[in-house]
């Protein structure tokens, strides 16, 4: 039996919820809306299917990608050529307890944003407008308004490649600007965030007005992936590509955006191709005219 019979013996016949699905376009699972097919798309509900997933990675050395909500990925357009996970079902569990939650890795920023805040519990104000997954946010340490996920955190569950829990202090984990030491485990499945109790109202105005800074400052009606680079140490990305004039420079469907220069926009049926060319060509500008280098932000697969 190859590893796609062994995959599938995991679903079929069985009473899930999970889904799984042969030769799948990964276009329609991420905010750039491209990419080629993966080998096998998974949407894992279960504990036991996930570490399931991982024995097989190990055992059959197939490549398996875990890919959150797809808010800050670029897909290579040859796709996939393993498993892609995306993780739902347990993974979307949300637990309050006074001011701690627990959280599975599956639940989207913006719904923990408004649960928090409807509980008068403040911290993930900033988070509403991210529109990626809570492990996705632990993995990159994601932040906005000068705020980091990885702040708020107390402990982070991780799943290891023999299929078993590990429970991470906030240490361990490893923050720092837009990044962890996460991404050496198999998969990050929850963790317990320590949030403040605050006024329900004011939780929710400032949650608003956060909101309503991105959506003016940033594009938010065409497909893209977030801000495409870092920030280098004492500069804005966004800043650096506009000062070179690069802002609406276009390379088949891509272009930067005329609103921030950090954000790439799938304009025209885009490529990875063209977003990949357009990428090297403002690393390149801004090397040349500030001495700056850019690295990318927003995750690679299938490269
Ligand atoms: N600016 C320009 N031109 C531009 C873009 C920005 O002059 O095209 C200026 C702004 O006017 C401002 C400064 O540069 O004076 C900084 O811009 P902004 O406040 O937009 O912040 P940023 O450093 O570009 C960071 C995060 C964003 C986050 C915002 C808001 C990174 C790489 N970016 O952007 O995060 O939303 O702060 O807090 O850390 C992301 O990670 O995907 C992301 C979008």
């Amino acid at each position: 039996m190859g590893w796609k019979e062994e995959l599938a013996s995991l679903t079929q016949n069985r009473n899930t919820p999970s889904k799984l699905r042969f030769d799948e376009p990964l276009s329609k699972y991420n905010y750039f809306g491209i990419g080629g097919n993966a080998a096998a798309y998974f949407e894992v509900s279960t504990t036991d299917e996930l570490a399931h997933v991982a024995r097989l990675k190990k055992r059959r050395s197939v490549p398996v990608a875990i890919i959150g909500r797809g808010s800050n990925l670029l897909v290579s357009d040859a796709g996939y050529p393993g498993i892609v996970i995306r993780l739902s079902g347990d993974f979307n569990r949300l637990e309050f307890d006074r001011n701690r939650v627990e959280v599975g890795a599956g639940v989207s920023l913006p719904r923990l944003s408004k649960i928090a805040a409807s509980h008068g519990l403040s911290g993930v104000e900033f988070a509403l407008g991210i529109p990626g997954s809570v492990g996705g946010a632990l993995i990159m340490n994601a932040g906005a308004w000068g705020s980091s996920f990885g702040d708020l955190v107390e402990r982070v569950q991780v799943m290891t490649d023999k299929g078993e829990f590990v429970n991470l202090s906030h240490d361990d984990a490893q923050f720092s600007y837009r990044h962890s030491g996460l991404r050496s485990y198999f998969c990050v499945t929850g963790a317990t965030l320590t949030l403040t109790h605050g006024d329900a109202g004011e939780v929710e105005n400032l949650m608003q007005d956060l909101y309503n800074q991105k959506i003016t400052s940033q594009p938010f009606a065409e497909e893209n992936a977030g801000c495409m680079f870092k920030n280098p140490s004492g500069h804005s990305a966004g800043k650096l590509i506009d000062e070179c004039g690069l802002k609406g420079h276009r390379i088949g469907g891509a272009e930067v955006s005329k609103i921030h220069g950090n954000f790439i926009l799938n304009l025209n049926s885009a490529t990875a191709h063209d977003v990949l060319s357009l990428v090297r060509h403002i690393q390149d500008h801004v090397k040349r005219e500030r001495g700056v280098d850019l690295e990318m932000e927003v995750q690679l697969l299938g490269f």
